[in-house]
């Protein structure tokens, strides 16, 4: 699908396109006779992602001799999680920038935190707040604005680098040698050949070198620890440091995964130290949250989740948090065939982004938000599509190649 699609300047004639697109995305869709006269207006722009299929994206624009201001965005349901939003944003920003303009802004819904947590990462924040604006709801509106006179246009690009989905696979106690060679191999000549996704495998130690030499260095791919220790060396019996599994051929570790942290009684506290400790010595860290059955009953969802963040990210510098992923993994779903519900990953994912940014501040809108738990071929597109969802953390389904890539390939 990717050859056809174009981005090109929409106008009356795309009325019927677009309020199709409108009707997938917002409860309260403009109208095709809205849509046309607004459309067939300057200074009114807007641009879209066209291809066979039709319209299936677009942002539009009013446009002032020194100001944009953002009117709506709206990406199809099928395309929400490839990071289309982010390059209209990204696109209108630098044209806007390039044309001279001054400033940015846009009004936004309080409650509408995808949209929200979208423009913030483009550098948006809140100038001010329109009370019970929106007559349907009578919600609050925020107006949201950015500077565009010293717009980096490099570093908005990278920003949107960023945004890949993260699909690992953690094989736990799995494979010798010779069986990570081979499944290995396997992922390497069989991954989508989209460089939207990266894939990370983490094999048991005895394995990472394997698997390192399998993906020889590809982008797109990469090994990983599934433990590591806070120290550089030492009298640490059965232990490993960040600075071996580097030289084994591993970029990332992940920590606080909840059979550590429930099998082997992993403390909060320790997680944390673990996490900043590889994130110093320069891996990237994938840590692992998660309620056990118990705890969600008990209504702890949020407290757990706010504990093991902000203790598993206390020592985390802001340089560093461009190295963090979080895998949301429910205790409950892992390996038990259960996969939490679409409104349980939605709003768990929503509350970890919330208390992300509660804990690290703005970067958080860059760490990709992954769910793990009873993840299979047949559910990974729905739930990738989830907004929030930045990937999935796979253990029993990740074991075989064939099953492993096509949950790397759902769409
Ligand atoms: P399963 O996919 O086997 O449920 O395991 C999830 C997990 O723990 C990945 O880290």
């Amino acid at each position: 699908m990717n050859s056809s699609w174009h981005f090109r300047r929409l106008d009356a004639s795309d009325a019927p396109a677009l309020h199709a697109l409108e009707k997938a995305c917002f409860t309260l869709p403009w109208s095709e006779e809205q849509c046309r006269a607004a459309f067939g207006q300057t200074p009114f722009a807007a641009f879209g992602l066209d291809s066979d299929r039709g319209v299936l994206a677009y942002i539009s624009v009013y446009i002032t001799a020194d100001e944009m201001e953002v009117l709506n965005l709206a990406v199809s349901p099928e395309l929400r999680r490839r990071g289309i939003g982010h390059r209209l944003l990204a696109l209108a920003l630098r044209t806007a920038a390039k044309m001279g303009m001054q400033k940015a802004v846009l009004e936004v819904r309080v409650g509408n935190t995808p949209a929200r947590s979208l423009y913030e990462r483009h550098g948006f924040a809140v100038a001010g707040r329109r009370p019970r604006y929106y007559a349907d709801t009578g919600e609050d509106a925020l107006i949201y604005a950015r500077s565009l006179t010293n717009y980096d246009a490099a570093a908005e690009e990278r920003k949107e680098l960023h945004m890949k989905t993260l699909i690992a696979a953690n094989w736990k106690m799995h494979k010798t040698r010779a069986e990570a060679r081979q499944t290995a191999t396997a992922i390497a000549a069989g991954r989508p050949a989209s460089n939207e996704r990266t894939l990370i495998v983490f094999p048991p130690f005895t394995a990472i070198a394997e698997v390192a030499a399998a993906f020889a260095a590809q982008e797109g791919l990469a090994v990983g620890g599934q433990d590591v220790y806070p120290a550089e060396k030492g009298a640490f019996t059965g232990e490993i440091s960040p600075a071996m599994l580097a030289d084994a051929g591993a970029s990332w570790v992940l920590t606080g995964h909840s059979e550590r942290r429930h099998v082997l009684g992993e403390s909060d506290e320790l997680v944390g130290r673990k996490t900043a400790f590889a994130l110093g010595a320069g891996l990237h860290a994938m840590l692992c949250i998660g309620e056990t059955l118990e705890e969600r009953e008990a209504g702890q969802l949020e407290e757990v989740l706010r504990r093991q963040l902000r203790t598993g990210l206390a020592e985390v510098s802001a340089e560093a948090a461009a190295r963090v992923a979080v895998a949301y993994e429910p205790v409950w779903a892992i390996g038990t065939g259960k996969v939490a519900g679409s409104a349980e990953v939605l709003e768990a994912h929503a509350l970890a982004r919330r208390l992300l940014v509660e804990v690290l501040g703005s970067v958080a809108h860059d760490i990709p938000l992954l769910y793990g738990g009873s993840v299979k071929p047949d559910n990974a597109a729905s739930l990738l599509a989830l907004d929030n969802v930045n990937g999935l953390l796979i253990g029993g389904a990740s074991l075989e190649a064939e099953s492993f890539l096509r949950i790397a390939g759902a769409r």
